[in-house]
């Protein structure tokens, strides 16, 4: 089979590298030149944990990048894997999706059927659009041409394990023929029948994961609307129990331990229920006014989406409090942030807690510095009106700092030298939003320790 992949951002190299290493011949096409050739060059063109070793295994060999088109041409399925950010309003952007569509158009093989596979998140209907799209331009859908919904699933961070471990994969098709093919394409996924080199590099890196694939055929949108409503259900968990947390402060109880005992019961499920300053990143943020701005469109209330927005949005003043409480008055203070992107093991900064905190904290008077290991030059490039002074490490970010604010665990900040930071910093509050630090240890240091919902 041969593939084309149009975007190599965060799907798009992630989902061009798993079938090149699966043996397909796949080409990569962006506009950007830059990440075209670092592609080229097998070097990955976004921090992901085990991406590039994935692109230096396949680059030159079953993985080809380019800035043109011309690869469609002879592809069994072209894969849209572009940016589709939030518009003014709420609604997803789709004029990169568009673009992809009429190019792909212009390069299409009249005498055979290529399958156009959604893996970008795009709003219900936009199947149907393409589709649309592709008529217009002469093209016979069903013979010549079929779109595909196909979304994507993967973490930010853990995008290489999730590609070969797949929970569920899910194609909306609207023909037999492209059914079979997304099938087919899929069937090393399913049944884990990888390439020797390929499972030497799972084994290696992932070697507990033991996760079953479900695949799911289904009609374009109900695969289109399971992408939004599952994103959606996934902030709704966490503003749920970032509210629970609050209580748990009020009560004197320990969200970590009603997380646990919650979780016990396999309707709930253990998992996403951990307290944070709030849920951010490239995904629920836009997916979910995406979600309230398609329903609202069409006449539907989603009050429980909504009140997760705003409650995520209440999550991040919470915090502020938190330490404006601790610290009183912020002007003249100094409060050090660790993390800038929206979790760890990704360079992505685009729409971050951190951002909404430290706007917060700057404009009651604090004095801002930050430090992040792969953030920094996206975060100050979205936010460049933010008055940040950004730190090489964890200690020049502690050095006169009154406070220091946890907001995404990298693995570097989980056991610092304590030591050091106590003395080089100018007070002595820590406020882990992560709770992942020891509060017994840190407290009998002298810090003053806080973590989110704790309720001590
Ligand atoms: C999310 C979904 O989890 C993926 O399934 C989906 O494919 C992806 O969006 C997407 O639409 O492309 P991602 O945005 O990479 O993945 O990150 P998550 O791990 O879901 O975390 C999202 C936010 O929630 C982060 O800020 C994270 O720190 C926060 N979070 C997560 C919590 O505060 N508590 C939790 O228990 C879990």
């Amino acid at each position: 089979m041969k593939i084309v992949c149009i975007g190599a951002g965060y799907v798009g190299s992630v989902t061009a590298a798993a079938l090149a290493a699966l043996g397909y011949k796949t080409t990569v096409v962006d506009m950007d030149r830059m990440k075209v050739e670092q592609i080229a060059l097998g070097n990955s063109p976004i921090y992901e944990p085990g991406l590039g070793e994935l692109i230096k295994m396949t680059a030159g060999r079953t993985l080809f990048s380019s800035m043109s088109y011309e690869a469609v041409r002879e592809a069994d399925a072209v894969f849209i894997c572009v940016g589709t950010p939030s518009a003014p309003g709420g609604s997803a952007d789709l004029t990169y999706y568009r673009q992809a569509v009429s190019s792909i158009a212009r390069h299409l093989d009249p005498a055979r059927l290529t399958v156009i596979v959604n893996k970008s998140t795009v709003p219900v209907g936009t199947a149907g659009l393409a589709v649309s799209l592709l008529e217009d331009e002469g093209w016979e859908a069903g013979r010549q041409v079929s779109v595909v919904s196909n979304p994507e699933f993967l973490r930010e961070g853990l995008a290489v394990e999730d590609v070969f471990h797949p929970e569920r994969i899910v194609v909306g098709v609207s023909d037999r023929r492209s059914g079979e093919i997304m099938r087919d394409l899929y069937l090393p996924f399913i049944e884990r029948r990888y390439p020797e080199a390929l499972q030497a590099f799972l084994k290696d890196h992932y070697p507990r994961n033991k996760t079953r694939s479900a695949y799911m055929e289904t009609d374009p949108r109900s695969a289109e609307l399971i992408k939004y409503a599952s994103n959606a259900f996934l902030a709704v968990k966490i503003s749920y129990i970032n509210e629970i947390a609050q209580v748990c402060e009020a009560l004197g109880a320990n969200v970590r331990e009603v997380a646990r005992g919650m979780g016990l019961d396999s309707r709930i499920g253990s998992r996403f229920l951990q307290a944070s300053s709030g849920w951010s990143g490239s995904c629920f943020p836009k997916d979910t006014s995406e979600l309230l701005a398609t329903s609202a469109k069409y006449g539907c209330e989603l009050t429980v989406v909504r009140a997760a927005v705003e409650a995520n949005q209440a999550m991040h003043r919470y915090v502020v409090a938190k330490i404006r409480r601790r610290l009183r008055s912020l002007y003249g203070k100094t409060v050090g942030i660790l993390g800038l992107t929206f979790k760890p093991d990704t360079d992505d900064a685009r729409i971050t807690q951190a951002a909404s905190i430290i706007r917060q904290l700057a404009e009651l008077g604090a004095d801002i510095k930050a430090h992040d290991p792969q953030g920094i030059p996206m975060f100050r490039r979205v936010n460049p009106d933010l008055p940040v002074r950004y730190c090489t490490s964890l200690e020049e970010t502690a050095d006169r700092s009154d406070a220091l604010v946890l907001l995404t665990h990298w693995q570097e900040y989980i056991e610092p030298d304590w030591e050091q930071i106590r003395s080089r910093m100018r007070g002595s509050y820590l406020l882990d939003t992560r709770n992942v630090w020891d509060a017994g240890q840190l407290r009998e240091m002298g810090f003053q320790y806080e973590g989110i919902g704790l309720g001590d």
